[in-house]
């Protein structure tokens, strides 16, 4: 498996959302804003691959000088439970030292904060709904 970073409106772009359409967006009846996909060319965008197809992705966005956040991690259902996830938190968490960040937070679905919780991330917030289903924010110092 190789980590690598994703260039916006690439193919691997393409497979990225698609993967995210079909793990985050489908299952809750939802689909992507072009105009918001558009932003994301300048955020940090991750993968993990193997033999050029993508298995799991993330992102990065800045939210000040010294924070990034997390989103948009998704693993294609049939390879979670295999290391991927904790792989790239691992290489997104390098590349936020390497570039001087200090903080990584994530607005974490429920059903996930035990995934975050095992990579060393706490919740800081009251639960809160988005994207129609309950999150809360969750932290890490690097
Ligand atoms: C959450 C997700 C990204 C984790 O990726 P993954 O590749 O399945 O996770 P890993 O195999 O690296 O798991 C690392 C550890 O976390 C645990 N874990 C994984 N998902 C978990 C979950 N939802 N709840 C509790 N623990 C979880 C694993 O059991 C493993 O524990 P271990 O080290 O004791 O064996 C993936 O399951 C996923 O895409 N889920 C659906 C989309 C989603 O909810 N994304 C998060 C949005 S905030």
């Amino acid at each position: 498996m190789a980590l690598q970073l994703i260039e916006h409106g690439s193919p691997e772009y393409q497979q990225m959302l698609n993967l995210r359409n079909l793990v985050l967006r489908k299952p809750l009846g939802l689909e992507f804003d072009p105009i918001e996909l558009e932003k994301e060319s300048h955020d940090i965008l991750i993968g993990a691959f193997e033999d050029g197809d993508i298995l799991g992705c993330c992102m990065l966005i800045e939210e000040n000088p010294a924070t990034l956040r997390l989103r948009q991690m998704a693993v294609f259902n049939e390879k979670q439970g295999k290391g991927i996830g904790r792989a790239m938190m691992h290489f997104a968490e390098n590349l936020a030292r390497e570039r001087g960040y200090k903080t990584l937070n994530m607005h974490a679905r429920k059903n996930s904060v035990g995934f975050y919780e095992k990579m060393g991330y706490q919740v800081t917030s009251q639960e809160f709904t988005e994207v129609t289903i309950p999150h809360v924010i969750m932290e890490k110092k690097l």
